[in-house]
């Protein structure tokens, strides 16, 4: 559905896609801001709370309506096919995805893993219901669509209360701060002040067509019934690996499931002893193994002889998300 008039069709067109989250909840009164159903407003109303704000054609489609906590694979499957089909459009400059904020750093990250956009796709967000009484939503929405006809602007892109972070680096780091998100040691790529964009560093992305066979591996993601199953554990004091094995007796019994497990190890991605005996029983029963940490902020600098692989820089959700595209050979 298109909401902008034949006038503006001089201008390159940005393409909104909608799929829920805080930005479009609604809670019964405007004084509450956590006690509200996510996923409520259409994504077409929330664009037009910007008065018009926004320059030149807008394209709006509705992919999905959700809570992000419940983020699953049609759905993300939906979006990427979306994404890909508008990205392909000559006359779009970007895309933007209003999302919820809680698995946002997922989205974004697989986004840029498999499409690697030539063209900005920025994800924006709120903290704050649609119905506050002062909501974050619109000012983000805007900045979104700002950066979206950005010049020179690529890749999959986060824009946050004036920050603008790249998929790989992203993560929420906070429950209730507007300027909830974060880029650790790497900075924000660039940050949106009253409407400009102030650049820090080169954009991310590098074109689909780019990356050898990427057209084949998204249609192979896009034809996926499940992923790989790959499990997320901690380590942490008194550890004893017992979750380990219970997930190995589990995948026999059910056929071999269990194909990868990432564990968020203490600092430069450390392991309980006993969680790391278990570890190597999963390694002996074919199970891929990699060691992330639970610090926000660092990356796991490989070790010589380590049996696991280090997640480097990548946090433990998004090094999952990696395993998972390496099982199904991404
Ligand atoms: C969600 O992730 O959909 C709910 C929380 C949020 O958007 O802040």
């Amino acid at each position: 559905m298109s909401i902008s008039d034949d006038p503006g069709r001089a201008l390159p067109t940005v393409v909104v896609i909608g799929t829920g989250g805080t930005i479009a909840g609604r809670a019964a009164s405007a004084h509450d801001l956590v006690g509200y159903t996510a996923g409520q407003v259409g994504v077409a109303e929330l664009l037009a709370g910007l008065g018009g704000a926004e320059e030149g054609p807008v394209d709006v489609e509705q992919v999905a309506q959700i809570n992000s906590k419940d983020m699953d694979l049609p759905v993300w499957q939906r979006l990427c096919e979306r994404v890909a089909h508008h990205l392909g459009r000559p006359e779009v400059a970007g895309l933007v995805i209003t999302h919820g904020t809680d698995t946002l750093e997922e989205t974004a990250f697989l986004l840029q893993c498999l499409i690697r956009p030539a063209k900005p796709v920025v994800l924006t967000c709120a903290m704050r219901p649609a119905t506050a009484l002062a909501p974050d939503g619109p000012q983000n929405l805007g900045d979104a669509l700002r950066l979206a006809r950005h010049p020179g602007a690529q890749g999959v892109l986060v824009a946050c209360a004036g920050r603008v972070h790249g998929a790989a680096e992203v993560s929420k780091v906070h429950t209730y701060r507007l300027d909830a998100f974060d880029s650790g040691d790497a900075g924000p790529v660039a940050q949106i002040e009253n409407g400009q964009v102030r650049c820090w560093r080169p954009w991310p992305g590098q074109g689909f067509d780019a990356v050898p066979d990427g057209r084949k591996r998204l249609q192979a993601f896009l034809a996926l019934d499940g992923l790989p199953r790959v499990e997320l554990l901690y380590s942490h004091a008194c550890a004893d690996g017992e979750i380990v094995r219970a997930l190995l007796a589990q995948s026999v019994s059910a056929g071999g499931r269990l194909q990868g497990l990432v564990v968020a190890g203490t600092g430069n991605g450390t392991l309980h002893h006993r969680l790391e005996d278990a570890l190597a029983e999963a390694l002996a029963a074919g199970v891929r193994v990699v060691r992330a940490t639970r610090c926000a902020q660092g990356q796991v600098i490989p070790l010589t002889e380590d049996r696991l692989e280090p997640s480097r820089g990548l946090s433990p959700v998004k090094a999952r998300l990696a395993l998972m595209l390496d099982l199904i050979g991404h």
